[in-house]
């Protein structure tokens, strides 16, 4: 089956299929009055000017066309909300006060340990498919509100279902996100080594391991320990670090080979150079930032230092609740001075290198997955600039149109 893109205003994308940082970062092939040949779900061409004719013809009426999205952070698998923390917040409780009082990831723990899988199914797949509906295509999800075997498998099998009926899925074991309530330490990291990342590995529930290495929660050493145990059972690390004060995390990334380090709000320049140094990719959360006015991290010198630098929600019921990858781009562009092109990368080919897909998503070439958003904006400073709306007009994935709005342009 061939389909034709036409009457593309501006088609923007990264290329490659390995993550750039640097002044790579910000240059993307630009076309105008450009169309893509689609083959069977993949690109097979594309170019500007006059477009080839194929089975199906799609008018894109001027509009924008970038890659569809790829949130590489996210914690989607959750019972409740939160809500009534706002409350606290607003009192002036910081995050860490209201997780030591028993409320944050904790009272969401309570929750989803008391959920049933299929009612964790349905809320999951209801998020996931609103969040096709901002842009999003492809995205990463994290487990970590178990905290026991049982509960943290579920939440897995709820990974697991999503990814086999939508694809463009990675699942992350996030054991790791803090200590279950009366439990030692010592002997929480020990169960997690020994006893659940080899049943998870045993049942190939996770794709990558990631750890929560920060101030009151795990050590630099704790961290490591549980991602090399992933590592030792085929799990491709991953690491939250830095969000709250530096403690080793960076160094702890670029020793143990992380395929990306994520948060980094607080990341100093020795940060930025262990990352440099170990390959990683770093990941922008500043929608995190924004809602728990934090700061948002220093991402041009992170690019600057030649990083690899990716944007993701971090979607989840605590620090963000909010699943609008372009709302956290408008933010990275203004708050970590990235560019709307650098962010576009971040969003998309950074974005799936991250989560271990860039060989078939994140940018619009031939031989890649066609993934992609008609966004109703003349261009991609408009889609920044209109930051708050949903400008997506029409969502793609194998060149199958999942969502759109009924009128394609209406302003
Ligand atoms: O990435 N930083 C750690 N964990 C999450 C928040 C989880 C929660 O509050 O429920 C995050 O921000
Ligand atoms: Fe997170």
């Amino acid at each position: 089956m061939k389909q034709v893109f036409f009457n593309i205003g501006e088609l923007k994308t990264a290329t490659g299929t390995t993550p750039v940082g640097g002044k790579a970062q910000g240059e993307l092939l630009t076309l105008h009055n450009a169309w893509i040949l689609i083959e069977d779900g993949l690109v097979s061409a594309l170019g500007e000017g006059r477009a080839p004719e194929a089975d199906e013809m799609v008018d894109c009426c001027g509009k924008l066309v970038t890659p569809g999205l790829v949130d590489c952070h996210t914690h989607l698998v959750f019972g409740g909300w939160r809500e009534y923390e706002l409350a606290m917040k607003l009192a002036g409780k910081s995050y860490l006060e209201i997780l030591a009082a028993g409320g944050g990831i904790l009272s969401t723990v309570r929750e989803t340990r008391r959920a049933s899988e299929a009612e964790l199914y349905e809320k999951t797949r209801g998020l996931f498919l609103e969040m096709l509906v901002y842009g999003t295509t492809a995205v990463e999800i994290k487990s970590g509100y178990g905290l026991d075997l049982e509960t943290e498998k579920k939440q897995l099998r709820v990974v697991r279902r999503l990814k086999e009926a939508f694809g463009g899925v990675a699942a992350t074991f996030l054991g790791a996100h803090a200590f279950p309530e009366g439990m030692d330490h010592d002997a929480y990291v020990e169960q997690l080594c020994t006893e659940m990342i080899p049943a998870i590995a045993e049942e190939g529930l996770a794709d990558f391991c990631d750890a929560f290495c920060d101030e009151g929660v795990f050590t630099a050493e704790q961290s490591e320990r549980v991602l090399n145990a992933g590592k030792r059972f085929g799990m491709i690390p991953k690491l939250h670090a830095d969000e709250i004060r530096e403690i080793g995390g960076t160094q702890v990334a670029a020793r143990v080979g992380t395929i990306s380090c994520d948060h980094l709000s607080e990341t100093g320049a020795e940060g930025r150079k262990a990352l440099r140094d170990g390959g990683v990719i770093a990941v922008m959360l500043p929608a995190t930032s924004f809602y728990l006015k934090k700061p948002y991290g220093d991402f041009r010198a992170m690019i600057d230092a030649g990083v690899p630098v990716a944007v993701a929600t971090d979607m989840n019921p605590g620090s963000t609740p909010n699943l609008s990858l372009p709302f956290a781009m408008t933010a990275g562009c203004l708050y970590g001075r990235l560019t709307p092109e650098e962010i576009l990368t971040a969003a998309t080919l950074n974005g799936a290198a991250a989560i271990g897909m860039a060989d078939r998503l994140g940018t619009l070439e031939p031989g890649k997955q066609a993934d992609l958003v008609v966004w109703d904006a003349e261009n991609l400073d408009q889609l920044i600039y209109r930051y708050g709306t949903n400008r997506a007009a029409a969502v793609y994935k194998r060149g199958v149109r999942m969502t759109g709005k009924e009128n394609l342009w209406n302003d």
